[in-house]
């Protein structure tokens, strides 16, 4: 007789192919109902009586799963790098195991970042922004399509309304030094990638085993040697009490003053306060940050008005191509739970 299986989230068809020879799939939460739109209460009833639950984004806590787990449920799954929206006490009560969907937005974020470097170092918002409110653009004309027919239209030389005379010229990657704070699942892609343009990698990553930086062609180096000789240092550390706003003044005073700082991670590994000062007064020249201390960021942070700063509202990890790393890594798990194999990719229930 075949399994049953409740699923909320998207897993690619190659492994539904095979999940379906064992199992009958009820499709449920938000993969049926549409993004934000489930209750818990809606997932509960709809989960309920499967011996497999595959969660996305649905709530689930200690009475769902308590509820679930009587009725029969033996795996459980929740396609998320962090996932935060279930109870684990319950699902350790139960005696059972969560599989996860770690790192799924690492090329994402990695990707991002990359772009924010470029952002930074280029004055690419700053240009875009200022052009799209009338700054550095010629006087207005009756019909943009009346123009002259000049072969090679310029907009030099670098008078009083070229954008660089405003922002000064801003520099390349290639041959530059990037301080890679975390080389997890994030900081090891955004560190290939930078390779790829010619940066210089410094590691600084004291969990992590020197070989496995040094194998992706990265230097393995103390705090201090990525602070000092870093021309950009991007973050991706994790939210653990010991990384609590670990960069902090500190950090600032020990870096370039041309350096820029790109953090993705969150702003809890940030002190707000020196971070603010340090671009304020030129401590470090500048900064790009896609996460920040209070989300949606107030409107008055003045991280939002320097012009030395690159603000993102909390987006880098948000692709229309998350749901497939997530989808076959947690196909992945449910593969291995029918062939009763150990699963790969399981959250510790207890910290
Ligand atoms: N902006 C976004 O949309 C977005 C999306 C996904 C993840 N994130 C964030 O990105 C960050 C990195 O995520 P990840 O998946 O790469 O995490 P990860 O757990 O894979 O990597 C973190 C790395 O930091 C290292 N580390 C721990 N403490 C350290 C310390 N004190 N000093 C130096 N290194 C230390 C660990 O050894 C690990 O290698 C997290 O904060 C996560 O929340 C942001």
């Amino acid at each position: 007789m075949k399994k049953k299986m409740a699923l909320c989230t998207p897993i690619p068809k190659k492994q539904m192919d095979i999940i379906e020879q064992f199992c009958d799939v009820t499709i449920c939460g938000e993969l049926k109902h549409g993004k934000g739109n489930v209750t818990e209460d809606m997932t509960r009833e709809e989960c309920m009586g499967n011996e497999l639950v595959v969660l996305g984004d649905e709530y689930a806590g200690a009475d769902t799963i308590t509820a679930w787990a009587e009725a029969g449920m033996k795996f459980m799954g929740v396609a998320k790098g962090t996932p935060a929206t279930v109870d684990y006490d319950a699902i350790d009560k139960a005696g059972l195991e969560l599989s996860y969907t770690p790192g799924r937005n690492r090329v994402a974020v990695a990707e991002f970042n990359i772009g924010l470097m470029i952002a930074a170092a280029r004055h690419i918002t700053l240009s875009s922004t200022g052009l799209a409110k009338g700054e550095h653009t010629g006087p207005a004309v009756d019909d943009i399509y009346d123009v002259p027919d000049v072969k090679n239209v310029t907009f030099g030389p670098l008078d009083e309304k070229h954008p660089f005379v405003d922002y000064g010229i801003g520099f390349e990657l290639y041959g530059k030094t990037l301080g890679i704070a975390g080389y997890g699942a994030i900081g090891r892609e955004v560190a290939v990638r930078a390779k790829a343009f010619g940066m210089e990698i410094l590691a600084y990553d004291p969990y992590c085993p020197a070989e496995k930086i040094e194998a992706d062609g990265a230097k393995a180096v103390d705090l201090d040697t990525m602070l000092a000789q870093s021309d950009i240092i991007s973050i991706h550390l994790p939210v653990i009490p010991s990384c609590k706003a670990i960069v902090n003044k500190d950090w600032f005073s020990k870096m370039k003053p041309t350096a820029y700082v790109i953090n993705t991670a969150r702003a809890y590994v940030i002190d707000q306060k020196d971070f603010v000062e340090a671009l304020q007064n030129k401590t470090i020249a500048g900064a790009a940050v896609d996460v920040y201390w209070q989300e949606p960021v107030p409107a008055n942070h003045p991280l939002l008005s320097m012009r030395n700063v690159v603000c993102t509202p909390h987006m880098a990890g948000l692709t229309t191509d998350v749901d497939g790393w997530s989808g076959s890594m947690m196909g992945d798990e449910v593969i291995a739970y029918l062939n009763g194999e150990p699963r790969k990719y399981i959250w510790k229930l207890k910290k």
